[in-house]
């Protein structure tokens, strides 16, 4: 999901700070520019793909975990938790089923990078799910995509049914002497149902709200078994990981954090798009190099590093790596590698707003701070842009955001509350005067449409 932005009477155009230094570009992952089909078995094929399969049969389990662990892959979908140690949590000797769920709900705003695996490079993703699935003895898989996403089911089922045809699903799957399913399952259209406990009540029928953790679902999962859930981006990884072993992939990134990610930056900038860069690269040189820099040559106003659930950074914050260590030393979070650019001449409070209605409506309702509190600060923010607000709603506004954080079974509270807190307490003489000037101070022009890449 992309965000557009309203913004105010356009600014004079300044020049950026400072140049940008040089930012590889990589197409490990990212290779539509090759021109080629890779939702076909044989391009695919062609191109290498399942050879990382085989290297893992030869390999053996213990292997393929150890390189997992080795090579620092940091969950790609929001919470940056290393693949490997969770892949280490599913327990060995279980007389239960173990399920392997990959989570392509791709809700947050500001992202839109797993669509690219489901709708052009499928086989990539499937790959993932079968060596995870050999390293920890899962026979059942179920691909967990968003409903609204009809292109990107339709494509990655077909894709499943072209590896059940070859060989590479099924009895005696890839010649592993096991048989290994996938199935695509239609998620429900929430939010919610991205977050993984909800996301395996949905799974199982049930309406998508959050379970307790622990027990965390590596343990305890779908269907009360072991579950490992891994994002989409996680898992088309792994066949990278296993091809040309763990040192070359942490050498891509930076220690504790390794490889190369999908970043994509929409918002204010010249270039939106997916661009896939080596972990650290930071923020400033994504934005002034692939991003291109702002429209209309404005100055940075905010940016949001990682989907709008992040806090966001002012323009003299931007000097940062886009490392999930990197992003949390500065106060916010890498979450999805998302990046929304907000220019100089946007009014923040019509954002947040926008951002505030759209975790009021996703809010699932199990938690009272924040079912209640989500409706506030939307309900807050429509009184301030439209100047029926005082002085003291300002507070009211931060006291809300502080009482949802940390108080709700999920992160989904916390995912409200912080841009809230973020954004008050970084621009508050913005919502001040707001009050002062009973309603948003400028006229509303918008900035023209940049050409995604
Ligand atoms: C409200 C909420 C929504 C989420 N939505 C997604 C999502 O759409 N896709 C995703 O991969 N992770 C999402 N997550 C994170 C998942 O709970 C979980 O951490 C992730 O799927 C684990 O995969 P990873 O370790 O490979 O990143 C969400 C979390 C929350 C709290």
């Amino acid at each position: 999901m992309t965000v557009s932005i309203e913004t105010q009477a356009p600014p004079p155009p300044v020049a950026p700070p400072r140049p940008a230094n040089p930012v590889t570009q990589h197409d490990f992952l990212l290779r539509h520019k090759h021109g080629k089909d890779y939702r076909q078995l044989d391009v695919y094929r062609a191109a290498g793909g399942y050879k990382a399969v085989k290297k893992a049969l030869t390999l053996g389990p213990d292997a393929v975990l150890a390189e997992m662990k080795k090579a620092s892959v940091r969950g790609r979908g929001g919470a940056g938790f290393p693949a490997g140690i969770k892949w280490g949590f599913v327990p060995k000797d279980t007389s239960k089923p173990k399920y392997l769920v990959v989570n392509a709900d791709e809700g947050e705003p500001g992202t839109f990078k797993d669509n690219y695996f489901l709708s052009e490079d499928p086989h990539r993703l499937i790959e993932g799910c079968i060596i995870c699935m050999l390293t920890l003895g899962i026979g059942t898989c179920y691909i967990y995509i968003r409903g609204e996403f009809f292109k990107q089911i339709a494509t990655t089922d077909a894709a499943i049914q072209q590896c059940y045809a070859a060989g590479i699903l099924g009895d005696n799957a890839s010649g592993s002497g096991r048989r290994l399913d996938i199935h695509v399952h239609t998620g429900a259209g929430a939010y919610i149902c991205g977050e993984e406990t909800a996301l395996l009540e949905s799974l199982e029928g049930k309406p998508g709200q959050p379970r307790l953790k622990p027990p965390f679902p590596a343990v305890v999962g779908a269907f009360g078994c072991p579950t490992v859930i891994n994002n989409v981006e996680t898992l088309a990884t792994v066949p990278l990981i296993i091809e040309h072993g763990a040192d070359w992939f942490l050498g891509l990134g930076v220690e504790r954090d390794g490889g190369s990610r999908i970043v994509g930056i929409s918002g204010h900038v010249k270039r939106p798009g997916l661009y896939e860069v080596g972990v650290g690269v930071t923020l400033y040189d994504m934005i002034y190099g692939p991003g291109g820099g702002v429209l209309e040559d404005r100055a940075i106003k905010a940016v949001i590093p990682g989907g709008s659930s992040c806090p966001v950074l002012t323009a003299d914050e931007l000097d940062v790596p886009m490392t999930v260590d990197g992003m949390a030393k500065a106060g916010s979070m890498l979450g999805t590698c998302g990046i929304i650019v907000i220019a100089e001449g946007t009014c923040l409070v019509k954002c947040l707003q926008r951002i505030s209605h759209f975790y009021a409506h996703e809010s699932c309702g199990q938690c009272t701070p924040c079912r209640e509190g989500t409706g506030w600060l939307a309900r807050i923010l429509d009184d301030l842009e439209a100047g029926r607000a005082q002085q003291a709603d300002l507070d009211v506004l931060l006291d809300v955001a502080d009482q949802i954080f940390g108080n709700t079974i999920c992160a989904l509270g916390d995912a409200a509350a912080l841009p809230v807190q973020s954004f008050v307490r970084k621009f508050r003489a913005e919502f001040e005067a707001h009050v002062t000037h009973r309603g948003c101070p400028h006229d509303r022009i918008p900035l023209p449409r940049a050409t995604r890449v």
